[in-house]
């Protein structure tokens, strides 16, 4: 017990040391120190402040003043994707409105690969100019599980016996479209053929394409693309297509985000995993 202890103390170690590394490393890439980009994280996050949301709310004259952004479509394709947020099983309070299905991946009327998607408007505070993708790594793990681990306005974690509502849903600020990608990943449907990452970044596009065309009120949006683990490969893939691209989509990328949660815990298993087995 007593060796596991040192060997699991030795493997933080090294662990945090690793990270460390990383993170120098990616400040030093970017010709950055560090005080430099904390003092941009926080010129950036001063753009986010509640203040600055309200102010643009009230220039906005299509949002309600309590409540869920009133977002409509005028498609009447959409209403088929309705979730009313009031009812939804095992969740005890009011989600409220947003649109979840599966679309398919081309316009062909013959397509059978389409992806799992949920779309959720931005609470009373957030902004409609905006609309956030996320899509979890893998490959192949199911982007619900951001919805409702980590990013999504429900909380149902591991060891909770109950969903809880999340203080910290992206969807406060922001619209977000969690999409299950690349076919073949959770409620997706079809069988896969994408044989590189630049096919994975063309049918989401193509995916993306015939979501606008149901939900066209999106049509012109600020796009931000997120994801986490794996999904720091689709995302730069994604971003590079859209820029190649640019008549395919009628959005305005601005940027993009990746995060890895698990990095620290995968690196920490490979580790521990090696030690034992000296
Ligand atoms: C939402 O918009 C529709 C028309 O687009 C309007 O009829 C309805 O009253 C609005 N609801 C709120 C709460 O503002
Ligand atoms: C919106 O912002 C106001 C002002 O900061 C705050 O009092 C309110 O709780 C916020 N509402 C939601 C739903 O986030
Ligand atoms: C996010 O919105 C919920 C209501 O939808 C609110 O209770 C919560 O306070 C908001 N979180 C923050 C950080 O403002």
């Amino acid at each position: 017990m007593a060796i596991l202890k040192s060997l699991l103390a030795t493997v933080t170690f090294v662990t945090l040391l690793a990270l460390a590394q990383c993170n120098g490393a990616f400040a030093r890439s970017h010709g950055m120190r560090k005080d430099e980009l904390h003092a941009r994280q926080l010129e950036a996050a001063k753009r986010y402040t509640i203040d600055n949301l309200i102010r643009s709310q009230q220039d906005d004259t299509s949002s309600s003043t309590s409540g869920i952004k009133n977002i409509t479509f005028s498609n009447p394709l959409a209403s088929q994707f309705y979730v009313d947020g009031s009812n939804l099983p095992l969740i005890d309070w009011d989600v409220g409105p947003s649109w979840a299905g599966l679309l398919p991946i081309s316009n062909d009327p013959d397509e059978t690969r389409k992806l799992f998607f949920w779309f959720f408007p931005p609470g009373p505070n957030g902004s409609l100019d905006d609309l956030i993708f996320w899509t979890n790594g893998g490959p192949g793990c199911s982007s619900l599980e951001g919805f409702l681990q980590e990013n999504g306005p429900i909380s149902w974690s591991y060891g909770q016996a109950q969903a809880t509502q999340n203080q910290y849903s992206w969807t406060n600020l922001s619209s977000v479209l969690w999409v299950e990608q690349p076919v073949g990943t959770g409620f997706s449907q079809g069988i896969p053929s994408a044989q590189d990452e630049e096919d994975v970044a063309s049918q989401l596009v193509g995916f993306l394409q015939q979501f606008l065309e149901v939900f066209s009120e999106l049509k012109g949006k600020n796009f931000y693309l997120t994801g986490e683990s794996y999904a720091g490969t689709y995302i730069p893939y994604i971003a590079d297509y859209i820029y190649s691209h640019p008549t395919l989509l009628d959005l305005s990328l601005q940027g993009i985000w990746m995060g890895d949660r698990k990095y620290f815990v995968f690196i920490f298993l490979r580790l521990l995993n090696a030690s034992l087995q000296l």
